[in-house]
């Protein structure tokens, strides 16, 4: 049986039409900072204004020199910070050589009110405390759920192996899944017979950042799977799951390109209108 698509096009689309009239009366304005030149990091930022503009929103693309120094960095993010008609704002990752070092200070020095990448100490932390302090949750966990609930997959009660523990995927969208009170497994590079245990996911997350890593033998006959990986190939794009090989083996799964990119681009823009209503109601 053909596995129901995932389709991340057809729920991120719902995600902003659902965005639109909120930011028609919010007015919210998203801010990104892309230092130097990376190919890829400009490919995602077009992808974020494009979708910033079939909602209206403002948006602004603040680009600096691949040699900019940390001071000079830093000096901005604290103008973003105290300029009021800034709702949120983000650094593009990853960023050049002599500002790779800095990310953790760099991210630190962000807003945690305007922090829409979710990738901070606060917002992060809030996420442990329950679903309901899932204030500002990181764009692509956020987005992985909202793929899931959009096409009605039950979370609750169900096994989800994690694989990946970065602060930015794994680990937070493994916290997003016990909320919704799944029971949930995470591996990583140092977990032994990993296949013994992704082959016992009802709801197989792959964020390992290998290419076609996770195979049809690693997966249990009717699984779901999300597939957060995304590589450039001579062949064009791929996921870390193998695709077609999985095809008759699984119930839902979703495509790379076309699955957890557009659904990490519209809940980016989610958290912007979200904060924009928390300043509203502080100020
Ligand atoms: N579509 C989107 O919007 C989007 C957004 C973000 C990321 N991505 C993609 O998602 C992928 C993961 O991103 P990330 O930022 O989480 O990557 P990352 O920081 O490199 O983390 C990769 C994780 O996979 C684990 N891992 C590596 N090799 C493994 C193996 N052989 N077996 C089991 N676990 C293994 C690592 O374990 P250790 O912790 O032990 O090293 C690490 O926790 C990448 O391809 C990235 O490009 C896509």
């Amino acid at each position: 049986m053909t596995p129901l698509l995932l389709d991340g096009k057809v729920a991120a689309a719902a995600l902003l039409d659902f965005l639109k009239p909120l930011v028609e009366t919010l007015d919210p304005k998203l801010v990104v900072i892309q230092v130097g030149d990376d190919p890829a990091s400009s490919s995602y930022i077009k992808q974020k204004v494009k979708s910033c503009e079939k909602v209206s929103m403002r948006s602004e693309h603040i680009h600096m020199p691949s040699d900019t120094t940390i001071e000079t960095l830093m000096q901005k993010i604290d103008e973003l910070n105290n300029d009021e008609d800034v709702t949120g704002f983000f650094v593009q990752l990853p960023l050049p050589g002599q500002l790779s070092g800095h990310e953790p200070e760099i991210i630190k020095a962000i807003s945690p009110m305007k922090d829409v990448d979710g990738f901070g100490a606060y917002n992060l932390g809030k996420m442990f405390l329950s679903k309901e302090f899932e204030h500002l949750p990181p764009a692509t966990p956020s987005g992985i759920i909202r793929l899931l609930e959009h096409f009605d997959i039950e979370i609750e009660g169900k096994h989800a192996v994690v694989v990946g523990r970065s602060n930015t995927v794994g680990k937070p969208v493994a916290v997003m899944l016990l909320n919704r009170n799944a029971t949930v497994t995470i591996c990583h590079s140092r977990t032994k017979n990993l296949s013994e245990i992704t082959k016992q996911a009802d709801i197989l997350i792959a964020a390992v950042g290998k290419p076609k890593m996770i195979t049809a033998d690693m997966v249990k006959e009717g699984a779901v799977v999300v597939d957060v990986g995304i590589h450039r190939t001579d062949d064009g794009l791929c996921g870390d799951v193998d695709y077609e090989g999985l095809q008759s083996k699984v119930s839902a799964i979703s495509p790379v390109p076309g699955g957890v990119g557009p659904m990490t681009v519209s809940s980016l823009l989610r958290n912007c209108v979200t904060a924009k209503e928390r300043q509203m109601e502080l100020r």
